[in-house]
C-alpha cells in the first residue's frame, strides 16, 4: 500500500507486533548482542559472508534494533531504498565524504554550505590529498566549469544556510551525470515533506536530524539515504569511525519524526506569514525567503519545493550593534545556533559566527543579517513580537540620523 507522507511518518518502518504488545518501539539499551554458542556464532559469520544482511545484531557500533526502525522510518520518508543514521549530521556528512572521496579526487562543493561541512573538505579533505573547488549556488555555468577529471562529486545544499539559496536539482543532476559524478544534496532545511531530492536523481540525501527531523531541540543526529549499494560502502566505514546513534537518542529520533508532517507544515505556514510581515516593513532591509517573489530562486523553489520551510533570514535597517539590540529585545524566540525544532530560536549570524569582523564578512555574513527559525508557535503572537522589537530598531534609527 502506498501512503502518503504523514502516514509514513507514524507508521513506515515500524515492526508489527511489536515485543511485549507495546505500541512504541522499545529502546533497546544494549551495547553488544550475545550468540548461545559457538554454532550460533559460526552461523552468524557465514551468514554474513554471505551477504545475507541484517542477520542479527552483533555489536553496538553496527546496529541497534530501535536505530533500524528510524532508518526504514527516514528511507520511506525520502523515498530511498535505505538510510543509516549517524550520531549527529557532522558525522554523516564526514563518514559520507571520506568514504565516496580517495585521494587524488576532487569535490565541487556549493560556497553556501554550513561552514563546518565547509572546514571538513577545506581543513580535513585537502590534508588526505582530496580538492576541493567552492562553487556560487546559483551559477550552472560555473559549476560545470568547475569540473575536472578527477571530479568525483557535487555536494550542496538547498535550501541553504543562512540565505536560504535554492538549487536547481534537475540542472545540477544534468551536470552531474554529463560528467559521471555523484551528486550529495544535504537536504537539512528542506525536509522530505518539502522536497525529496532523490526523485530529482540525486544519488544521497543527509539531513542533520538534529534540525526537524527530531524538531525537540534534545538531541543530535543525522541520516543518508540513497541506494543499497551506496550505503553498504558507507555502513561499513561508520562501523569503523564509530559515528553511531546511541538507542536512546534514537528513539527519541523515532518519536519526533512520527510529528514531522504535522509540524513542518506549521512551520511552513509560520514562516511564510513571518517573511511576507517583515518584508512590508520599514525597519527590515531585505528578507531571505524562497517562498517570496523577490528571492532571486523563487521560481525553482516553486518548481522543486512542496513548501518553502522553517527558516526565513533577513537583514535589518541598522548595524552590528542596533541588530543585536533588537535580537535582545524579542521576547519569544530562544537566542542560540540551531533550527528546526518547536521553539522558535534566532541569531545574529555575525555575532555566533567568529569574533573576528573579517572573518564573518570573508564568509559572506552581513552585521545585520538575522536568522529566525520558525517554531511551531502562533504566527500572530510571533508577529507580535517581532513588531515591537522591530518598533525598538525604528527608534534607534531615527535617534542616530
Ligand atoms: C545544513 C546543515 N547540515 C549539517 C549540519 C550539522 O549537523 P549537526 O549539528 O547535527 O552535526 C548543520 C548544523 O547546523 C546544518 O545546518
Amino acid at each position: 500500500m502506498t501512503s502518503r507522507i504523514s502516514t509514513q511518518a507514524v507508521h513506515a518502518g515500524e515492526e508489527r507486533p511489536k515485543p511485549y504488545g507495546a505500541l512504541t518501539t522499545p529502546i533497546v539499551q544494549t551495547s553488544t548482542y550475545t550468540f548461545a554458542d559457538t554454532a550460533e556464532i559460526m552461523d552468524f559469520m557465514h551468514r554474513k559472508a554471505a551477504g545475507d544482511s541484517p542477520v542479527r545484531h552483533e555489536y553496538g557500533r553496527y546496529s541497534n534494533p530501535t536505530q533500524v526502525v528510524v532508518e526504514r522510518k527516514v528511507a520511506a520518508l525520502d523515498g530511498g531504498e535505505r538510510a543509516l543514521l549517524f550520531a549527529s549530521g557532522m558525522s554523516a556528512i564526514t563518514t559520507t565524504l571520506s568514504t565516496l572521496l580517495s585521494t587524488g579526487a576532487h569535490l565541487v562543493m556549493v560556497r553556501d554550505v554550513n561552514h563546518r561541512t565547509m572546514d571538513f573538505a577545506l581543513l580535513f579533505l585537502q590534508r588526505w590529498g582530496v580538492e576541493t573547488t567552492l562553487v556560487a549556488p546559483d551559477e550552472p555555468t560555473a559549476m560545470a566549469a568547475a569540473i575536472r577529471p578527477n571530479t568525483r562529486m557535487i555536494f550542496s545544499e538547498t535550501p541553504t544556510n543562512p540565505y536560504l539559496r535554492i538549487m536547481d536539482l534537475s540542472r545540477t543532476v544534468e551536470i552531474a551525470r554529463q560528467h559521471h559524478l555523484m551528486i550529495v544534496i544535504d537536504s537539512t532545511f528542506a525536509t522530505p515533506v518539502n522536497l525529496r531530492p532523490l526523485e530529482h536523481g540525486v544519488d544521497l540525501v543527509i539531513h542533520s536530524a538534529t534540525k526537524f527531523l527530531a524538531g525537540h531541540n534534545d538531541l543530535l543526529a543525522g541520516v543518508v539515504v540513497g541506494t543499497n549499494g551506496i550505503l553498504m560502502e558507507i555502513e561499513e566505514a561508520r562501523g569503523i569511525l564509530g559515528g553511531v546513534s546511541s538507542p536512546h537518542d534514537a528513539y527519541l529520533l523515532l518519536r519526533g519524526l512520527k510529528t514531522l508532517d504535522v509540524r513542518v507544515c506549521r512551520q511552513n505556514e509560520n514562516a511564510l506569514r513571518i517573511a511576507q510581515f517583515l518584508e512590508g516593513h520599514p525597519a527590515v532591509r531585505r528578507v531571505y525567503y524562497p517562498g517570496l517573489p523577490s528571492h532571486p530562486e523563487y521560481e525553482i523553489a516553486k518548481r522543486q519545493m512542496t513548501c518553502f520551510g522553517g527558516v526565513v533570514s533577513f537583514e535589518i535597517e541598522g548595524d552590528l550593534e542596533q541588530t543585536s539590540r533588537f535580537i535582545d529585545r524579542l521576547r519569544l524566540p530562544y537566542i542560540g545556533p540551531t533550527l528546526g525544532g518547536v521553539e522558535s530560536v534566532v541569531q545574529q549570524p555575525a555575532t555566533l559566527y567568529s569574533i573576528d569582523p573579517e572573518e564573518w564578512q570573508a564568509g559572506g555574513i552581513k552585521d545585520n543579517l538575522v536568522r529566525y527559525a520558525v517554531g511551531i508557535e502562533d504566527a500572530e503572537d510571533l508577529m507580535t513580537d517581532l513588531s515591537q522589537a522591530l518598533t525598538g530598531v525604528q527608534s534607534t534609527t531615527r535617534r542616530v540620523q
